[in-house]
């Protein structure tokens, strides 16, 4: 069996449903089409009697949700998370990541770090030796946001990667994050001490969050084009 793309995401949701998801948990749910594929799957188990609360890592997701009829509560209600499930875009073999491909991470970040446990699910393009060929995002504060890039080009030479950063822009406008940030990606080919960048970076004035995930997940369930799913933990 030779699967595409989108069918190895779709197996890594669905496999994640019967090794994670529990009745009674509170869920967080991630952003990005992965995260999607896996909450259409979700709403089929609701359906089917499975008890479990959830909220959202972005607006996009909540639009799916609610699409599918699943109710998403307020994340100043729900409490502590049991589980949170999301994509990156690149993952190292310590469970590393790069995420905010879809200008989410921010949310992502903090319902992340609410749940009691985060697994992440992905196909097995997105796993990576070594992070970096992903540009890495950076939500920045809209003010002063060109004093904000020079700190991070700074920072990023100091670490010894000549970053080529850029503004995202969709239709030559902007993007802002769900909540009214820019983002701007790092082009730095390859990160040698994540955990130490991504720390840094968040010291920065102007800096709200960035996409290295270094602490976060406690795996994986990844989709294989050849139509296998694996767990690792
Ligand atoms: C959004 C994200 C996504 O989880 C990440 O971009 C993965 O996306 P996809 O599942 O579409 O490949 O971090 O901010």
């Amino acid at each position: 069996m030779q699967l595409n793309q989108n069918e190895a995401k779709k197996l890594a949701g669905r496999r994640a449903i019967e090794e994670f998801v529990r009745n009674g948990m509170r869920l967080g749910l991630g952003s990005g089409t992965t995260s999607h594929f896996f909450v259409r799957e979700l709403a089929k188990h609701i359906a089917d009697g499975l008890d479990v609360t959830c909220t959202a890592t972005s607006r996009s997701t909540i639009d799916v949700a609610r699409e599918v009829g699943i109710p998403i509560m307020d994340p100043n209600e729900i409490g502590q998370l049991d589980l949170t499930i999301d994509g990156p875009d690149e993952i190292d073999r310590d469970f590393q990541m790069i995420k905010g491909g879809g200008a989410c991470l921010l949310w992502e970040k903090i319902i992340a770090h609410a749940s009691t446990q985060m697994i992440t699910i992905c196909d097995e393009s997105k796993i990576v030796d070594r992070l970096g060929a992903f540009p890495l995002p950076v939500e920045v504060v809209q003010f002063a946001w060109k004093q904000t890039e020079r700190m991070i080009a700074r920072l990023l030479q100091g670490q010894g990667v000549e970053a080529r950063i850029v503004r995202r822009t969709r239709d030559e406008r902007p993007v802002v994050t769900d909540s009214g940030n820019f983002i701007l990606d790092c082009h730095c080919q390859s990160i040698a001490n994540a955990p130490l960048l991504e720390t840094e970076l968040n010291r920065i004035p102007g800096v709200v969050e960035n996409g290295l995930f270094t602490r976060e997940a406690a795996g994986m369930v990844v989709g294989c084009f050849d139509g296998t799913s694996h767990v690792r933990l």
